[in-house]
């Protein structure tokens, strides 16, 4: 057993969170998971309040960790909100709250914890990024967008900060199956009779739904999670998922941005 790290993830009442919350305690970390609603989520390790989109209540989940603990070891930027919508559709309300969750959600974390993990000079940050932020998902653009944004941040952040003795990672997954499926937020404008985009966005929300479901179990990320909380793994970015869509996302670079959209529109029946 490794050094037992006090650790800090947000979303943890679903999926990767939870997965990785659940791991992480049965081997012997100190850990706090987080919801916007800690009451309706049992669970053997702490729950804590924290909605990543208000400064006060981020500001008080840290500082109730340092109150009990002294130090935070490590925090995983989990939280993330899926929306899905043709971006002609989507509101710039709808498209402020997506950035607001799974961009800003990431700074306002970043900035309440630094200054004390810098002044401790040690820390790891683990924020989790997706495929589709390699890859501009039709129909989930605002989200690609969102997650492209989180490559960017992740890779700049670990730059200014390893000199404090911080690391910062980026795991990437693809599919996998946790409450994406019920927790996905559909634009309002999506579903409506008067959307041009209406029959392409139905169809290819369900080609998403039928992959995630079928997608990597969430224990599979959280094995990837904890070996960088215990700094066992100290690479940048650790792509993790379905082989297809790994091989998908690594040819990306190297195959013309044409026929890579050829094939996508091809596997989701779009026009080319
Ligand atoms: N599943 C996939 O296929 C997949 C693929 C690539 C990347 N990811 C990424 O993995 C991360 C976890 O996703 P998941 O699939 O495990 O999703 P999930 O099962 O739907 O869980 C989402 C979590 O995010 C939390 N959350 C949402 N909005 C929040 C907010 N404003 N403040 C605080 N917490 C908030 C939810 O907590 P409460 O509602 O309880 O507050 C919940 O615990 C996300 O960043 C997602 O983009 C998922």
């Amino acid at each position: 057993m490794t050094k037992a790290r006090v650790v800090l993830i947000t979303g943890a009442s679903s999926g990767i969170g939870r997965a990785t919350a659940t791991l992480l305690a049965e081997t012997g970390h100190v850990v706090y998971g987080t919801s916007r609603n800690p009451d309706r989520h049992a669970s053997a390790w702490r729950m804590i309040a924290l909605d990543v989109c208000d400064d006060a209540s981020v500001a008080g989940a840290v500082a109730l960790v340092l109150a009990e603990q002294g130090r935070i070891d490590a925090v995983v930027n989990n939280a993330g909100l899926v929306l899905s919508g043709a971006i002609e559709d989507t509101s710039l309300d709808e498209a402020r709250r997506e950035f607001e969750t799974n961009v800003l959600g990431i700074v306002r974390v970043a900035k309440a914890v630094l200054p004390t993990m810098r002044a401790r000079r040690s820390g790891v940050i683990v924020n989790v990024g997706s495929l589709a932020g390699r890859v501009g998902m039709p129909f989930q653009g605002l989200y690609s967008a969102s997650k492209f944004a989180v490559e960017g941040l992740t890779e700049a952040l670990r730059q200014e900060v390893a000199g404090f003795g911080v690391t910062v990672a980026l795991v990437a997954p693809g599919d996998t199956a946790t409450g994406v499926v019920a927790n996905r937020v559909r634009v309002a404008d999506a579903s409506l009779p008067t959307s041009a985009y209406r029959a392409d966005f139905e169809r290819v929300v369900a080609s998403f739904e039928r992959d995630e479901q079928a997608g990597s179990a969430p224990e599979q990320v959280a094995r990837v999670i904890a070996a960088i909380v215990e700094g066992r793994s100290t690479a940048p970015r650790h792509v993790i998922g379905p082989v297809g869509q790994r091989i998908l996302v690594g040819i990306r670079p190297f195959v013309p941005t044409r026929i890579f959209q050829w094939g996508m529109a091809r596997y989701f029946g779009l026009g080319t």
